[in-house]
């Protein structure tokens, strides 16, 4: 009997051509192909758990963000009971975006179409000339709601799926559960959104930025290599191959396609690289070295918050940069600035589709709630100098991904092939307290291969 591919383009080509799981290559098309952009569009983000937002952004009853899940616009509100909803943001009339807002505060969202009504939580209201019954009487008002997404907040972060029957957050974070919560879940008041996203379009693949976020950390030795050349992350022009600065640590990733780069505190930049940790108690060393974001003050709650375990890797080996599958990048470093200083920089970037060739940046910029407004005020210079298209980092990231984008296109150039064939391969150092696969040394291709063979699998997957 004739098996059907799993996933198969109207030009023959199967999932399996475009990744070849033996060889670990992916073609350069997969960044182009419209017909496979649809298909993602169902399989992965018509299933997994995306970000959205951040509660602070919506603190009183009332109060909506409006974002994307893909290329589906929702409404995200907070009702009078304090409960967040995630409704599709289109009017089950005739197809009207009910809320044409970016953020506001409303109990009632009014289409301005026909000026059909609905609640924060998504409920049908009613239309105008309620004795005209102008919803009609083939379905009641409870079948005329707009479309409800599940929603999970963690952390104060704000997911939501259209899988309402699928895997629970807690099984899509898999093991990096123990890990990100060293990040999102430590202080008893939680990450702060300072201020609105930034938003900029990229005229590139989505990704193009999302597989490089699934912890590519060898690209900053040459890509970011100006950081490095001014001497402030433990290198000069002449030794950066040499010294490979923030290069080694452990990296650590899961089959949910999740990633962390684990880069000893200590060793991270140069300016810290006078702090003796030898010898130090795990209090003594965070009150030593904080980790970013955290001040000394902070620091008891790391103990309430989180285990033994967890507090002794913030304060020996944090996780600083990673990814969440799909399209999350997270940024928690030590940063210097610009007038000379450092501070720690907080940042979430979701890599939104608008498309095949384009996708939205939306640069989320946190600090911990409870750290005094100065240093809200640097982090969020710092973050801002660092991050989004007009930061440092990823001024340069934001001309290669476009460049990338465009050989995706070409006849000859669609055919090349991305490859992840530098391995480390699993090995779990001595005493190591998380789970998931552990890839300790110089920073290679493992992760990013676990995000393709995530990728892979729920492609595969008809929905
Ligand atoms: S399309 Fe929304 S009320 Fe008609
Ligand atoms: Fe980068």
């Amino acid at each position: 009997m004739l098996t059907k591919p799993s996933l198969a383009l109207s030009d023959g080509a199967t999932i399996d051509d475009l990744i070849n799981l033996e060889m670990h290559e992916v073609q350069l098309r997969v960044m182009s192909d419209e017909e496979l952009y649809r298909y993602e569009m169902e399989r992965i983000f018509g299933r997994t758990w995306l970000l959205l937002g951040h509660e602070s952004e919506i603190p009183k009853a009332g109060d909506f963000i409006v974002r994307d899940m893909g290329e589906d616009n929702v409404i995200v509100a907070r009702d009078r009971e304090g409960q967040i909803h995630v409704s599709l943001n289109v009017c089950p009339h005739r197809g009207m975006r009910v809320c044409t807002a970016e953020a506001g505060n409303s109990h009632v969202h009014r289409c301005i179409y026909h000026g059909w009504a609905f609640r924060p939580n998504g409920d049908f209201i009613g239309a105008p000339i309620e004795k005209e019954q102008m919803h009609g009487a083939m379905r009641s008002k409870s079948e005329l709601g707009l479309k409800k997404a599940r929603v999970y907040v963690y952390g104060g972060l704000i997911f939501a799926t259209w899988n309402i029957e699928g895997p629970s957050f807690e099984e899509f974070l898999g093991p990096m559960k123990f890990y990100f919560d060293q990040l999102f879940c430590r202080t008893d008041s939680g990450l702060e959104l300072l201020g609105p996203p930034q938003r900029f379009m990229i005229p590139a693949n989505w990704k193009i930025a999302s597989e490089q976020s699934a912890s590519d950390g060898f690209h900053t030795l040459t890509l970011h290599r100006s950081l490095m050349e001014g001497g402030v992350m433990g290198s000069t022009p002449d030794s950066i191959y040499d010294m490979a600065p923030g290069m080694y640590g452990v990296d650590v990733s899961c089959d949910e396609g999740h990633s962390l780069r684990c880069i000893e505190a200590a060793q991270t930049f140069k300016m810290f690289s006078d702090i003796k940790f030898e010898g130090k108690s795990v209090e003594e060393r965070l009150n030593l070295l904080p980790p970013p974001g955290i001040t000394k003050d902070l620091v008891p709650q790391l103990f309430k918050n989180l285990s033994a375990e967890q507090v002794e890797m913030l304060a020996t080996i944090p996780p600083q940069v990673g990814g969440m599958f799909p399209n999350i990048l997270i940024l928690f470093i030590f940063a210097p600035r610009t007038d000379g200083g450092s501070s720690g920089a907080l940042a979430l970037h979701a890599y939104v589709p608008r498309g095949p060739n384009h996708f939205e940046f939306v640069n989320y910029i946190f600090a911990e709630k409870d750290a005094p407004e100065q240093v809200k005020r640097d982090m969020l210079q710092n973050a801002i100098q660092q991050s989004g298209t007009s930061g440092v980092i990823e001024q340069d990231d934001a001309d290669t991904w476009p460049q990338i984008m465009r050989n995706a296109r070409g006849a000859m150039s669609k055919h090349m092939t991305l490859k992840y064939q530098a391995l480390s391969g699993n090995k779990k150092p001595e005493g190591w307290p998380g789970g998931g696969y552990t890839y300790p040394g110089f920073t290679k291709d493992d992760t990013q291969w676990n995000w393709w063979l995530n990728y892979h699998r729920l492609m595969s997957r008809p929905v």
